[in-house]
């Protein structure tokens, strides 16, 4: 069968938490244009992402966003040969603005449509480049690790398909953040506080990395999480639960030293399990190739980290840009553009929004 030649130019559209996003991609995954607008302003004072105000916030961006992605890519409309956007995973409400939008620009200009897997997005974003010049080339082969609010998963990329390799069992490693975060009084969304003032305190009495019985390599931050509170607690910081208001309930610039150091201990753990779960992993079997991507993928002391883990142990690790970290259209685009003359990750404009979607289910690409 001939498959259909690449088409010119890929837009790619993401709806499905917080960040809209629309992007334009070269044939050759070059980056025109990338346009992310954060809604974390509009959920702070909520302590996380409200479903319907996302949705809400993304149909009034969207078509902003596509107006100012088309001009600075310096491409019309007409110039686009295939649209690319999120179908899932995410909260549905979201996902059917950014879906719609996409199926219809498709119909209307005639070209294809492709629904994209968001974390095959995640997976192959470090393969993007920001500097105006093509993708990176994507091998056959190659390990996935995917730090977010909503996974911390371990996947294997070959010919074959996509499998799970661990995954966590409680929490994520973004949601660890978060929630962190929020009973130190220190508002939401934690990644980006927490890294920030991490950097300003001393790591000194680690927490242990959590090893499951079974001997599996997946990943647990439930655990760290507890023991972070009763540390909070012994600080005299009383934990803070539910909606925590507009601002965060401590002064950033008087916090003791005691909690800064507590926050370096936090995030030496979360990157520590990290560390031990691709050393045990790649014990197990050969890793060429490793990408890390997600919201926690921006965190400095895990960029650092993973970056002299890699040069250790021979493995090249792929860290994306810091920009294309968060949500955003250029990974979907692009996951859309591997994805096109093979009909997308599954249905084309029939495809639905879907809030579970795993990622394992995908054919190869
Ligand atoms: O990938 P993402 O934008 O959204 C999901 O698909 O989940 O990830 C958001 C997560 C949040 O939990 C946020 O706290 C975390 O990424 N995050 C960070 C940093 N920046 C964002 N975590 C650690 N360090 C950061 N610098
Ligand atoms: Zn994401």
């Amino acid at each position: 069968m001939k498959l259909p030649s690449p088409p010119r130019c890929v837009l790619g559209i993401e709806s499905s938490c917080d960040e809209t996003s629309v992007a334009l991609l070269g044939a050759d995954g070059r980056v025109l244009s990338s346009v992310i607008s954060s809604q974390i302003a509009a959920h702070r004072r909520y302590g996380g992402v409200v479903p319907e105000i996302a949705a809400r916030a993304h149909l009034q961006n969207l078509p902003l966003l596509l107006d100012e992605a088309l001009a600075a890519a310096g491409v019309a409309l007409s110039d686009v040969g295939a649209v690319a956007a999120t179908a899932g995973p995410g909260l549905v409400g979201a996902l059917l603005v950014g879906l719609s939008e996409g199926k219809g620009i498709a119909l209307g200009l005639g070209v294809p449509f492709v629904p994209v897997h968001h974390i095959e997005g995640h997976c192959l974003s470090p393969f993007l480049r920001l500097d105006g010049g093509p993708s990176r080339p994507v091998p056959d082969s190659f390990t996935a690790l995917v730090v977010s609010g909503g996974h911390t998963h371990l996947y294997r990329f070959t010919a074959a398909g996509i499998d799970l390799a661990a995954r966590t069992r409680d929490d994520a490693a973004g949601e660890a953040y978060d929630k962190v975060s929020k009973m130190a009084g220190l508002g939401y969304p934690g990644g980006p506080v927490i890294d920030r003032l991490a950097g300003s305190g001393r790591s000194g009495r680690p927490f242990t990395v959590p090893q499951l019985k079974d001997g599996s390599l997946d990943f647990s931050f439930s655990g760290l999480k507890t023991a972070v509170r009763d540390r909070l607690s012994s600080l005299g910081v009383s934990p803070a639960t539910g909606v925590p208001g507009d601002r965060p309930a401590l002064d950033e610039g008087d916090l003791p030293a005691g909690l800064l150091d507590l926050l370096a201990d936090f995030q030496e753990a979360v990157v520590r399990q990290l560390e031990d779960r691709l050393t045990r992993f790649l014990a197990k079997e050969p890793v060429p190739l490793l990408t890390v991507s997600g919201g926690v993928a921006a965190n400095s002391l895990l960029r650092e980290r993973l970056a002299s883990w890699g040069r250790r142990k021979g493995v090249e690790v792929l860290l994306p840009d810091r920009v294309l970290t968060s949500d955003n259209a250029a990974m979907i685009a692009f996951a859309g553009l591997r994805r096109a003359g093979r009909g997308g990750a599954d249905g084309g404009l029939d495809a639905p929004a879907r809030s579970r979607w795993p990622l394992e289910s995908l054919l190869p690409c």
